[in-house]
């Protein structure tokens, strides 16, 4: 039985101010959902120490220590108090030219951190009109898929591109099927692993998506932002 999970990408958005969110966010947590929200780096230690539930990194660098300006390790996000942290986000993949062979090494470092990793996989608006969004995804997946991916630590999140941020969100019918071939490329372990889907979800949309076959929860980007919105998509995920 995986339990439903939402988490929240903030993104580089956010301040100490903004952090006022989490209190209403956590009020409205239950046992039924797993909550965690995904906060820029400078806010993880601050969020943690007031949020009622995990507050997680954007990214992580796949080394323990050394020469990585600008960088921060799985142990340094864990003692700053990050329960997880995405990696992989298309965002990085595209802005930073992360492969997946780079996002893997990421989750892998989370693992050695006993932290619990999202990683994301997505194809392009081209590559979907092409007809390849199920093999550029599955590729994905077994490139990227750390050593021991098993649900205790590991989700995955399904985020197409062209859906994020655009409020163009992806059909019920789509995500069934790209979730299912997901699945299968996981194999053995697959079963455990939950995985979650993100690109414009919304309190609007969020029921249908939610309770869609083998959807096992949300990342949500902007409509995490505020609680007035991010509330609604956990209550629909009941
Ligand atoms: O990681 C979440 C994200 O990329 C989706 O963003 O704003 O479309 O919900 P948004």
């Amino acid at each position: 039985m995986r339990r439903k999970f939402v988490a929240g990408n903030w993104k580089m958005n956010g301040s100490l101010a903004a952090l006022a969110e989490l209190d209403a966010i956590g009020a409205a947590v239950t046992d039924t959902v797993d909550v965690a929200v995904a906060v820029p780096a400078t806010l993880i230690y601050p969020a943690s120490q007031r949020a009622r539930f995990p507050i997680g990194a954007e990214d992580v660098h796949a080394n323990d220590c050394g020469a990585h300006t600008g960088c921060v390790s799985a142990d340094m996000i864990k003692e700053a108090g990050a329960a997880f942290s995405i990696v992989g986000h298309s965002e990085r993949r595209q802005a930073q030219g992360e492969t997946d062979a780079d996002v893997k090494g990421k989750a892998e470092a989370l693992r050695r951190a006993g932290l619990h990793a999202i990683l994301c996989v997505g194809e392009t608006l081209e590559q979907r009109e092409a007809g390849e969004a199920e093999a550029v995804v599955t590729a994905q997946i077994r490139a990227s898929l750390p050593e021991g991916a098993a649900g205790d630590w590991l989700s995955i999140a399904y985020e197409p591109i062209w859906a994020i941020g655009t409020g163009k969100v992806a059909t019920v019918e789509d995500v069934e099927a790209m979730h299912a071939a997901i699945r299968e490329a996981l194999g053995e372990n697959g079963e455990t692993i939950r995985l979650l889907y993100g690109g414009s979800v919304t309190a609007e949309n969020a029921a249908g998506l939610l309770h869609a076959a083998n959807v096992d929860g949300a990342l949500v980007g902007g409509a995490s932002l505020t609680a007035a919105k991010f509330i609604p998509i956990i209550e629909a995920a009941r």
